[in-house]
């Protein structure tokens, strides 16, 4: 159950850091670069970021449901706020899957073809699918840390 509990935790900061700090912050400094230069930055970005969600996304389920199972005695005791968890964690897995059928693996297409401006389109819908990612992931967190004292 700790390492369970420590494991859940480190996937939820590495994910939801790695989008704070994907857009909060490199990405109003990258927004001065010329495109050709802002599509290679984020295709390497996005090249170390996408393989520790893919970790993450595997973490974070298989860790909750086993705490769930092994500490909580199963679904009958859950507080509401794991409940909400669950729900919003499911829905931020199913956009990251979007994100990275529908963004990161055609960006690569584009990017082995030297399609430059069509590669920027696709880590475009990305960004966008990481805002609402974040938005949630931070609902989530709000949630998860402060559901017990409800
Ligand atoms: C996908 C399914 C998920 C399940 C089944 C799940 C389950 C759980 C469980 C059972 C706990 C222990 C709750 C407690 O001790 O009161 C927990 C804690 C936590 N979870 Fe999740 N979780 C999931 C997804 C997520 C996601 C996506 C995030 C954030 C991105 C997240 C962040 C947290 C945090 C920060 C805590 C610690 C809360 C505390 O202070 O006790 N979880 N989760």
């Amino acid at each position: 159950m700790p390492i369970a509990f420590a494991l859940h935790l480190l996937a939820a900061m590495a994910w939801v850091g790695g989008m704070t700090f994907a857009l909060l912050i490199l990405r109003p400094a990258a927004g001065t670069l010329d495109m050709p230069m802002r599509v290679a930055l984020w295709s390497r970005v996005l090249n170390r970021f996408i393989p520790l969600v893919w970790v993450a996304v595997i973490t974070l389920p298989a860790t909750g449901y086993w705490m769930i199972f092994q500490g909580f005695g199963g679904f009958v005791a859950l507080g509401l706020h794991i409940h909400v968890m669950q729900a919003a964690g499911w829905v931020m897995i199913g956009l990251f899957l979007l994100a990275y059928f529908r963004g990161f693996l055609p960006m690569h297409r584009m990017l082995r073809e030297l399609l430059i401006p069509e590669a920027g389109l696709y880590i475009e819908r990305l960004r966008r699918i990481m805002q609402v990612n974040l938005v949630l992931g931070i609902l989530v967190l709000s949630v998860a840390g402060a559901g017990r004292y409800w």
